[in-house]
């Protein structure tokens, strides 16, 4: 069996991921060895009685900005714990967009690690000096880093084979290399309040029900 894909993320709130690595998809990837996910405090790496990870911005403003030395030390940190240090992301929503294309590139990675900004997001400096790639889920502003990065895990683990059963396939889906959207699906019953599925579905003529859902893409 090939190593799992592992991901580290860097959090100031690991407990928010604990639902999701708990249950479905995910919790049977992991507990089947197919998929490695570590959580860190960044406050574990910030020094004083108080531990602070955070402080005003210089030039005055609101809200609060994520401390480099903390930031820097964790990520440099957990990175050295494991062989390959593994590709660096920082979730911003002032980076590249994300998109299934991209998707794809990182499920083809042994290591991501994920950085999850809070507050008014980061000290520039922790980009100059880690130099991660940085992706935003999409144009809108979130309270944490801790939402896209569970994006970004989801997308990706789904796609390490042996993740999805053949019930929950990856086969033909929306956002494929070829760019289309899926087509409709139907369960039963057969009729709902007047709407009845399409007669080809229902017959066994696997060619005639293919070339249907081509022509029904979305
Ligand atoms: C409140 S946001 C910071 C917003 C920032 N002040 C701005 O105006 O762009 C706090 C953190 O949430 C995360 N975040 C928010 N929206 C995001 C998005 N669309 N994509 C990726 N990360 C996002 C980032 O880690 C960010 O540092």
């Amino acid at each position: 069996m090939p190593p799992p894909l592992r991901f580290d993320l860097l959090t100031l709130f690991p407990g928010l991921f604990d639902g999701f690595l708990t249950e479905s998809i995910l919790k049977r990837a992991i507990a089947q060895g197919l998929v490695e996910v570590h959580r860190w405090d960044i406050r574990d790496w910030a020094e004083g009685k108080h531990r602070q990870v955070d402080d005003r911005p210089f030039g005055g403003g609101p809200g609060m900005v994520l401390m480099a030395p903390p930031t820097v030390a964790a990520v440099e940190a957990v990175r050295a714990m494991a062989d390959p240090p593994g590709r660096l992301i920082a979730l911003t929503p002032q980076g590249r967009r994300l998109d299934q294309a991209w998707i794809r590139e990182l499920a083809r990675e042994p290591r991501l690690v994920l950085l999850c900004g809070r507050y008014e997001g980061f000290d520039e400096r922790i980009f100059e000096v880690l130099e991660p790639e940085r992706l935003s889920i999409g144009d809108y502003v979130l309270s944490g880093g801790e939402v896209p990065a569970m994006v970004v895990v989801d997308a990706v683990m789904r796609l390490v084979p042996g993740v999805l059963g053949d019930a929950e396939s990856a086969v033909d889906e929306s956002f494929g290399p070829d760019g289309g959207l899926e087509y409709p699906h139907y369960t039963r019953p057969r009729e709902f309040r007047g709407r009845v599925v399409p007669e080809i579905l229902l017959g066994g003529d696997h060619a005639a029900i293919a070339r249907w859902r081509r022509q029904n893409r979305r």
